[in-house]
């Protein structure tokens, strides 16, 4: 096994209020790439009259220069310093410690802390990160006022920021500058951030709704001052919705936001400070995607919600990380489906859950929405924290309907505003805002893993009754062997043979949400004259699988005339996916169309006035990830090659409909939703022109070829490009050179570039990504290059999953170089290995070799030292 120190876990049942507060945090700043000097100035003050024997500062990488205490040197008796920090002994009641400490931006590869890169100083500090700048109870409960001074060079940093208000600057000798910043409103110090660099801002304002003006910024590169506006708009949007929908409004005068190419995650809410990966900031058609558009918009108010939720109102400790995280995306997941379409949002978002996080609530990974213990809180930066915290929150929202709701988050900012707290307080508030009992409901935040519900319906023709039973039950997870049962709520309307919504109840309520809270439950709807189908589980309305046990006939029913998207696009996901699955099974048989499937996909193509995005996604197939979650054990080829084939001959089926298509949804670029969803439509039937059999495919590569140099946008022009180089019968070199030409000054560009060829199922697909990771523009430093090659191979499955193992031992390779420069990246990047069992033993023996492999590296960071634990605790 690994060094023990590597994996010593944290537990939330040992949490210990603070013995000291610190009131204030005085930072003075000497920035320097090399070596940047920190001087901190805290006022300490024990909570109780008891003498304490020590005080534990965290602090790692530190060089300490000087220590004071009430402006007092300190002897080399009164503290001592190791790898995690500075312990003073016999700290006084209340003191004023004074250290000065030297770092090294430049060197800082993991991104976390102070780092130097791309020419701008820059800081992270969630989650731990404020203590390789300078020593602090580096903890979310710790609440100070910061008044921070940056000094710099004024020609390589002109702009230097930092949380607050400016209050003051000035000049030093020797061409230094400084700027002194103070934030008014008590913050932990993983909120903490300060800038310096030559950047260009775009400027506006924002009138709050009592009245008050916001500066708003968005820091860029001079030459992407141009590209700013979608971010600024949503911004814009973001500040008012939440006064609308939440009654919130913004605090402080100034709102900034500065974009980087050098980021570990997506963006960050720094107090009045946002950062962002470049990626969440910049777009111009040329450049960006209309997804790329959307992402800008859901993050950008994802940062901006957290100033209430996550800033206003803190974490207690970091096992409440849900409480911020799966709050805020529950917000950005209804501003975006208010801003853009509803049902189309939804599915999105179900997608991302099954995609990400069921996969992880079924494997080794898997926790519970708050845990109970880690060893590196990065690790839990989950799709279970994230997005199944926010179906959490969601089904409080249906639970309690949207008055109920907000009458709920209302009592949770009054009483907890300006307060460190816990996912209990959230509940609690919801509890008495609206008398009701959530004690149940806790479970779900206690328990991991993704309930299975099963449906059972009867018709009675002679008593004109429908009998639905429902039954859950959640399988065993990681030292969690014992499920309870969880309140599901299951939002249900009964469809009759004229495709209308039954009443269900004397008051003629056309849909409910039936509340499963035990392991099985029996509902009896009166008065049915007709038979009826159920549509279970409207819009989703709880994180589990449904077993729904239609038949066919039924699905295509549902898929043509149920009035919930979620589940209009269900039933034919439902269709298309036993198909597959049916493929899977007999590989090499030609398959057919099957009649309900080709009746509900034809429905929608000859649907002309329904929303295209819509209609896009109802024309979608499942991924391979998803068909594969269905499987015992993922049969990774067959499921490839099925699926592909199932893409052909859709695409065959409806050639014409297709052509049609994709000829009268041709448009000059525009950017409001009909347009964007017809892109998506008329891409995704070039899609199927293009998967259509070999000899009208050959046809179709020229449409893709001409889409590909025509095209006055990047939506269009990426779609052809990742067509051509992905498709196995086609040759696309010259493209591929092109696309690099035109496009390797925009970063962001030359990252699809990479990350279309990673994924790439050609024949030397290897060999192809070993070229990729030497090709000048690749750089180890640079998270999203590294993510564009490696993450985007996991991806390609046949050649990630390659039977020898190839793939998995590249993989591990690579994993174990980045290590060394990015742990928190690395650890992230490795957890695909994580689901070695859910393969044929051959995989699962290269797989664990794989992580055993990496187990066994010298300077295993803690972070990846954790997921290789987790993974495979066998690996020694
Ligand atoms: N808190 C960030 C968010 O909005 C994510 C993040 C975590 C960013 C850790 C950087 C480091 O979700
Ligand atoms: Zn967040």
């Amino acid at each position: 096994m690994m060094a023990s120190e590597n994996n010593s876990l944290i537990h939330r049942s040992d949490y210990q209020p603070l013995a000291y507060l610190i009131t204030d945090i005085a930072l003075d700043v000497r920035l320097d790439p090399e070596n940047t000097e920190v001087t901190a100035r805290l006022h300490l003050q024990r909570q109780s009259p008891e003498p304490a024997s020590a005080l534990h500062l965290d602090g790692e990488g530190l060089e300490l220069l000087e220590i004071r205490r009430d402006g007092q040197s300190l002897p080399e008796t009164g503290y001592a310093v190791d790898g995690s920090g500075l312990t003073l002994f016999q700290p006084e009641q209340d003191f004023v410690l004074e250290t000065r400490v030297r770092i090294h931006p430049a060197a800082n590869l993991a991104l976390s802390g102070l780092y130097h890169a791309g020419g701008h100083f820059l800081t992270q500090c969630e989650a731990e990160g404020f203590r390789r700048i300078t020593y602090y109870q580096d903890r979310p409960d710790c609440l100070a006022r910061f008044t921070v001074t940056l000094h710099a060079p004024q020609k390589t940093c002109p702009v230097l920021l930092a949380n607050g208000n400016c209050v003051a600057q000035g000049n030093d000798p020797q061409g230094f500058h400084w700027a002194r910043w103070e934030d008014p409103y008590p913050k932990p110090s993983y909120l903490f951030a300060m800038v310096a660099g030559d950047l260009a801002a775009m400027r506006d304002t924002f009138t709050t709704q009592s009245g008050r003006q916001v500066a708003l910024e968005i820091y860029v590169a001079e030459r992407d001052l141009n590209a700013c506006s979608q971010a600024m708009d949503s911004l814009k949007r973001a500040m008012r919705w939440d006064e609308v929908v939440y009654g919130r409004e913004y605090d402080l005068d100034r709102y900034m936001i500065v974009a980087t190419d050098s980021f570990n995650m997506g963006a960050m809410e720094n107090k009045g400070l946002n950062i962002f990966n470049a990626k969440y900031v910049l777009a111009s058609p040329e450049t960006a995607t209309d997804t790329d558009y959307q992402g800008i918009e859901s993050v950008i108010a994802h940062e901006y919600f957290h100033n209430w939720t996550g800033n206003r109102v803190t974490l207690r400790d970091w096992f409440q990380l849900s409480l911020k995280e799966g709050l805020t995306v529950f917000r950005d997941q209804e501003f975006s489906a208010d801003m853009n379409s509803r049902g189309v949002q939804r599915i999105g978002d179900v997608r991302r859950l099954r995609a990400a996080q069921f996969p992880e609530d079924a494997g080794p990974l898997a926790h519970p929405v708050r845990p109970d213990a880690y060893s590196e809180i990065n690790n839990f930066y989950t799709a279970t924290v994230y997005e199944k915290g926010a179906e959490l929150v969601r089904m409080l929202h249906t639970l309690l309907g949207k008055e109920g709701f907000r009458r709920g988050t209302d009592l949770y900012f009054e009483r907890h505003d300006g307060h460190a707290v816990t996912i209990e307080d959230f509940v609690e508030a919801m509890e008495d805002a609206n008398h009701a009992d959530l004690s149940r409901f806790r479970t779900w935040y206690a328990q991991a893993g993704t309930p299975l519900v099963k449906a059972h319906g009867v018709y009675d023709p002679k008593a004109h009754t429908y009998t639905l039973t429902l039954s859950q039950s959640t399988p065993p997870t990681p030292g969690q062997p014992l499920k309870e049962p969880v309140p599901i709520p299951v939002r249900v309307a009964l469809i009759n043979t004229q495709g209308e919504k039954a009443a269900l109840d004397i008051s003629g309520a056309r849909e409910k949400v039936l509340v499963l809270e035990e392991a099985t439950r029996t509902w009896t709807f009166q008065n049915m004259p007709d038979p009826v189908i159920p549509s279970l589980l409207r819009g989703f309305s709880a994180p589990v699988r449904l077993e729904n046990p239609l038949d066919d006939q039924s699905r295509s029913f549902l898929a043509c005339v149920d009035d919930d998207p979620f589940n209009r696009w269900e039933s034919i996901q439902e269709l298309a996916l036993k198909s597959i699955l049916a493929g899977v099974q007999n590989p090499g048989t030609v398959q057919t169309l099957p009649s309900a499937l080709e009746r509900a996909l034809s429905a929608t193509l000859q649907d002309g006035a329904m929303d295209p995005a819509f209609r896009a996604e109802l024309l979608s197939l499942p991924s391979e990830d998803y068909v594969g979650e269905q499987m015992a054990v993922i049969a990774v080829d067959a499921i490839h090659q099925a699926r592909d084939a199932l893409l052909s001959i859709i695409g065959n089926h409806f050639h014409g409909e297709w052509l049609n298509l994709y000829h009268d949804l041709a448009a000059v670029y525009e950017r409001d939703g009909l347009s964007i969803g017809r892109r998506r439509l008329r891409n995704m039937a070039l899609s199927y022109l293009v998967y259509s059999d070999r000899h009208r495919a050959d046809d179709m590569t020229l449409h893709a070829r001409q889409q590909y140099v025509q095209a006055d946008n990047m939506t269009d022009r990426l779609a052809a490009f990742q067509l051509l180089v992905q498709h196995p019968l086609h040759d696309a070199e010259d493209i591929l050179m092109d696309f690099y030409q035109k496009w390797q000054d925009h970063p962001l560009v030359i990252d699809k570039w990479f990350a279309i060829q990673a994924m790439a199922p050609r024949a030397d697909a290897l060999r192809h990504v070993q070229y990729l990771l030497v090709h000048p523009a690749f750089d180890w430093k640079v998270p999203n290059r590294v993510r564009a090659v490696l993450g985007a191979f996991t991806m390609n499955h046949t050649v990630f999953h390659a039977a020898d193992g190839s793939g998995y031992a590249f993989f591990a390779e690579q994993i174990r170089r980045l290590d060394d420069i990015n742990p928190q990246t690395a650890a992230r990047l490795a957890t695909p290995l994580s689901r070695w069992q859910r393969y044929d033993e051959v995989r699962q023996k290269a797989m664990t070799q794989a992580l055993q492999k990496l187990a066994a590296k010298p300077h295993l960071s803690r972070d990846l030292a954790e997921v290789i634990q987790r993974a495979y605790p066998g690996a020694a």
